[in-house]
């Protein structure tokens, strides 16, 4: 089985003259060479908007030039920050979130633990995301993707159908039940070292999604649900809509969706957040890593 015909990942028939490609999985990801972000020119940042969507993760090696600001700059050729509901940014940059975990801090839960897309309980969760690898453990530590545009395609016609129209809701309970867990404090959050200031009430509340969006620049229908934040189905029982988001849940997440990132430091990854789930992994205790991210404003799914 291949997802894709070969033509779809050809540079020459894609008409990228300006960077080159490397597919990562078949069933997306892509390394893009050619490219400093510190200096990237227009022609280029085309071609890597369009390799993006197409690829719907991508990643660049050895940006050892690239500062927080190349960071900003190149997010706000995407589009508008969004606004992270999580933490308020460094200092000096407050769209600019800093993921860290020290090697001495042992965590249950670390930051991006569990399939998850980011922040669906928002009006408007993040378009695009940013990561840029500044430290990492010699191993482990990796980050996976899924593709749930892919994993829409390949749903029976029936199923298409069962779920059109569906709305899903998108809450923070779980994941906030997980951070308090780990301290019940409501007022001093944190995973690890990440000082979180956010707005529960309003997180929980979340938001009812369409359980099938579709990409406003593709056009691409994608599954919306992941094993984080999909709570229920609107005008469902809880015993109605949990078999379906678990294999929902579980369909958008099988292994052949996916690729995996081995980090080095100064790496940039970008992902269509609109159609990825993602999930770190929290295998490298004794070991620091530290990243800094930034996302990009959506739009109201639909
Ligand atoms: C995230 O969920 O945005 C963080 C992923 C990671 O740290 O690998």
């Amino acid at each position: 089985m291949r997802f894709y015909p070969p033509e779809y990942f050809d540079d020459k028939i894609n008409g990228y003259t300006a960077i080159r490609t490397l597919p990562l999985a078949s069933a997306m990801g892509a390394e893009i060479l050619d490219v400093d972000i510190a200096n990237i020119s227009d022609e280029q940042f085309q071609q890597v908007k369009d390799a993006l969507f197409r690829y719907k993760m991508i990643y660049f090696r050895g940006q050892t030039n690239m500062t927080i600001e190349d960071q900003e700059a190149l997010t706000l050729k995407f589009g508008d920050f969004g606004t992270d509901a999580y933490t308020n940014g460094i200092e000096g940059h407050p769209n600019v979130q800093r993921l860290i975990k020290e090697a001495s801090t042992v965590v249950d839960w670390i930051f991006g633990d569990g399939w998850h897309t980011d922040s669906p309980f928002l009006e408007k969760p993040p378009a695009v995301s940013l990561l840029q690898s500044l430290d990492i453990p010699p191993y482990g530590g990796d980050t996976w993707w899924t593709n749930a545009e892919l994993a829409y395609d390949l749903l029976s016609d029936k199923m298409k159908e069962v779920i059109s129209g569906l709305k899903v809701h998108m809450s923070a309970a779980w994941v906030l039940q997980n951070v308090t867990k780990a301290k019940p404090v409501m007022n001093d959050l944190s995973v690890g070292e990440i000082e979180l200031t956010m707005d529960q009430q309003k997180m929980v509340k979340g938001n009812f999604h369409p359980l099938v969006r579709t990409h406003p620049v593709t056009g691409k229908k994608s599954l919306y649900c992941d094993c984080s934040y999909s709570m229920g189905i609107e005008g469902m029982t809880q015993e109605e809509s949990k078999p379906l988001l678990d294999f929902l849940g579980w369909h958008v997440t099988r292994e052949e969706f996916n690729c995996r990132l081995r980090w080095e430091p100064n790496m940039l990854v970008i992902w269509d957040n609109r159609l990825c789930l993602h999930k770190a992994f929290n295998d490298y205790d004794g070991y620091r890593r530290e990243m800094i991210r930034t996302i990009v404003d959506g739009e109201i799914p639909a």
